[in-house]
């Protein structure tokens, strides 16, 4: 050890403890292991496990009214993190508590669930993903951090990088939808915005990487429920984001709550210490998911909460949120060496590790400005980007005839649908600080855009409001009492804008369905609307979280827009979009299905032995519905057309370890500028093993003005082409290779080459 070093655990053994903070900041570029083993050298076991626990509640310093840690624990140096505590102010008060009351004075990490924005709300994560644009994503993940580092947050619980290939599951709104690749990207992208270069900046938090790992892959779409998968599957398809989120740097991880064919995530040593930290590399801490630890009773492995806590742990999951479980029943394990003190001691300096690596050491409250959160939460450049976010996530899926874009100069507009109105739901789930009241519903974002025309609003079904059950009850309510003035204004109107979905509260957590369909009445709703209409113009906007089965509007409707749910900004993005400002771009991640009964339906799946064929009886199909989706992965249109055109490959043979270039000429054959994503897929034709029928292994937006062509590069190399073999080794096998480039997973132009030895 250098003497320097020598020093600072001479300091720190001697001098007042609660001083480790200040002999920190003097000595800045000390190493951090050397620091965190001097601090750790002076902790107690209790104090230990302080630090792996994280508890939640509301806080006012004056008042107690935390439900779980409050300020004796504080001073007592058993807690280590807070979650949903927020505020610069707030948490400087409580920070203050731990760092000048405490024996060790060892600084508090705030957390809290930034999942798409903090006050100002960007779309969903499944619609930004729908952007197909990660360097807009990283910018939205980086205003995010921004707005709550301002306000005392250090720690944020994203991205969400579960791949969903089930609509069912509610879940699938906080993730990139069903892809590994494009939900790679995203989760790289989303972890450098969040975390930023350098976390010793305030304006960076830590990001989390969750839920790990196969959370989406639940039995039935069911949350929570159990999940069953090869470790081909997982390796393939669940894991790849995750790996991704760990080669961008990211600081945790959190457990999920599901078992993997017998075994909970949560206590999973396979998974936390064996396959993240000692394969992959990662060197930040783990996190259990809300009260996860606890549910290994549930679960039926763990007989009481202490033994739950210590497989945890042992597992290397370094910090419990809210239970308490660690602080509260694992002192006694430790001191009769059932549970390694080495264990606990390797959890700590995970934590402490990450407070040193934010400069929480040397300043404790670099995140608790009042006057920076004042400037910073919803500031204009935000909702600007916001705005922008929104406009490149919304998806066309149809449009008869041109109806869209809608004139500006129409005397009259009937907008129909109570969600058009409801700027809680734009929100979206997980809105974090997003406020209703600063958030421009549909309805008023149309109002907005064409100040000229004459607005009729009706709600056709019933708003829904109250408590989740009230508003879930209202959405399913068969109810039509609200068809006939919304059937009055639609036959009155020019035109006609039907906003149908779902409430922000049917997807999310705890938000499972067992049917897409459109909730309640609205589809008879549908009905009644486009037959008033007649030949006027009809636009139907979606605005939900996860693949609706619409098989009714996509016959019927005219136009019919994807819209998510897309924050702050939604009602202004819409309304570009509606009256041509903005051309849409969007594609989607998720395929939809035309029933849920198809679920899980995903564009990369297995081709079987028997792939259906119509009129074959004895091929892989239903007798009731088509196997095909309504709308592919990847699919979305524009208001200009784009032509593909000499798709060629630099070579058609490479070596395994070579790499070939694809390139094709993508032209704009209409009248209006327009972005295209012009998307590379691989099929490896024979193999030892199934492949899937295509793979996604690039994209690019592409913009371009009516006329003009450019041509689109991309790179294969062997990384895109390697599969898992039997033995599970990774390899890239000699044979054919199919590639195509298209609009969508569902069309395009292929070209072939092979991979010799
Ligand atoms: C969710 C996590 C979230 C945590 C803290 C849990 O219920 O599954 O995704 O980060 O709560 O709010």
């Amino acid at each position: 050890m250098s003497p320097r070093l020598l020093l600072i655990v001479f300091l720190l053994g001697v001098l007042a403890p609660r001083a480790a903070r200040a002999q920190a900041a003097s000595y800045r570029d000390a190493r951090e292991d050397a620091f965190v083993d001097s601090l750790l050298s002076q902790m107690t076991v209790e104090e230990k496990l302080g630090q792996l626990t994280q508890y939640t509640g509301r806080w006012t310093v004056t008042g107690p009214s935390v439900p779980q840690g409050g300020e004796e624990d504080l001073r007592a140096g058993r807690i280590g993190s807070f979650l949903n505590i927020t505020g610069a102010a707030v948490t400087r008060d409580i920070q203050r508590i731990a760092v000048e009351e405490s024996r060790l004075g060892i600084p508090l990490l705030f957390g809290q669930d930034v999942i798409h924005g903090f006050r100002t709300i960007f779309p969903v994560p499944l619609a930004e993903a729908a952007t197909w644009n990660p360097a807009l994503v990283e910018q939205a993940a980086r205003i995010a951090a921004r707005e709550a580092a301002a306000a005392g947050i250090h720690w944020t619980f994203a991205p969400m990088v579960d791949v969903a290939r089930d609509a069912r599951w509610g879940r699938i709104v906080e993730g990139s939808g069903e892809d590994p690749y494009l939900g790679s990207v995203m989760a790289a992208a989303r972890v450098r915005g969040f975390q930023g270069d350098d976390l010793r900046d305030p304006s960076t938090i830590l990001a989390t990487a969750k839920h790990f790992v196969a959370y989406g892959a639940a039995e039935a779409g069911r949350d929570y429920n159990t999940v069953d998968l090869s470790e081909r599957t997982l390796r393939e398809v669940y894991l790849p984001p995750f790996k991704a989120a760990v080669d961008a740097g990211v600081q945790t991880v959190m457990t999920a709550f599901n078992e993997i064919g017998g075994e909970p995530a949560t206590a999973s040593h396979r998974l936390f210490t064996d396959l993240l930290r000692d394969e992959w590399g990662f060197d930040g801490f783990v996190v259990s998911d809300y009260t996860a630890v606890w549910e290994l009773l549930h679960h039926g492995i763990a007989a009481d909460s202490a033994d739950a806590g210590r497989q945890a742990l042992m597992a290397g999951v370094d910090m419990s949120m809210v239970d308490g479980i660690y602080i509260r029943t694992l002192p006694p394990l430790v001191a009769s060496g059932v549970l390694p003190m080495s264990v606990v001691d390797e959890a700590t300096r995970r934590v402490l590790r990450a407070k040193v690596r934010l400069g929480l050491f040397e300043d404790p409250y670099r995140y608790n400005d009042p006057e920076r959160e004042a400037a910073t939460l919803l500031a204009p450049e935000h909702r600007a980007a916001a705005r922008e976010v929104a406009r490149q996530a919304i998806v066309l899926l149809k449009n008869d005839g041109n109806v869209l874009p809608l004139s500006r100069d129409l005397r009259s507009l009937a907008v129909i649908g109570a969600l058009a109105a409801d700027s809680v739901s734009a929100l979206g789930s997980w809105a974090a600080l997003g406020r209703a009241e600063e958030t421009i519903s549909i309805l008023a974002g149309i109002r907005q855009a064409v100040p000229q025309t004459r607005v009729l609003y009706a709600p056709g079904y019933p708003p829904a409001r109250g408590s989740f059950d009230e508003i879930v009850a209202a959405m399913l309510s068969e109810d039509t009492r609200g068809f006939d003035e919304a059937v009055r204004i639609a036959r009155e109107a020019d035109a006609v804008v039907l906003v149908l979905g779902e409430h922000r509260e049917m997807t999310g957590e705890a938000a499972s369905r067992a049917t897409l369909d459109l909730p309640g009445a609205q589809e008879e709703l549908a009905r009644r609307v486009l037959d008033a209409a007649g030949d006027k113009p009809v636009v139907v906007l979606l605005t939900n979280g996860r693949p609706l089965a619409i098989p009714f509007l996509a016959e019927h409707a005219p136009a019919l827009l994807e819209t998510w749910y897309l924050g702050t900004e939604m009602g202004p993005a819409v309304a570009d979009v509606l009256f041509g400002e903005v051309n849409p771009s969007g594609k989607l991640p998720v395929t939809f299905p035309r029933t849920a009964g198809q679920e899980p339906l995903y564009y990369n799946h297995k081709p079987t032995g028997r792939p259906p064929q119509a009129g074959q009886k004895y091929t892989s199909r239903y007798l009731d519905v088509p196997w095909t989706p309504l709308y592919p992965f990847g699919f979305g249109l524009s208001y200009t057309t784009f032509a593909y055109d000499h798709l060629r490959l630099s070579t058609d043979r490479i070596p395994r370890d070579g790499t070939l270039t694809v390139q094709v000429d993508v032209t704009n054959t209409g009248d209006r500028a327009g972005t295209e994503v012009v998307q590379l897929y691989v099929r490896d034709e024979v193999a030892s093993v199934t492949r899937p029928v295509k793979a996604l292994r690039g994209f690019e937006r592409v913009h371009l003005q009516p006329g003009q062509t450019r041509t689109v590069t991309f790179t294969l190399g062997s990384e895109d082409l390697a599969l898992y073999d039997l033995h599970m080794q990774r390899v890239v096998e000699p044979g054919f290779f199919t590639v195509y480039v298209g609009p969508s997973s569902a069309e395009g132009l292929q070209a072939r080459f092979e991979v010799v030895e």
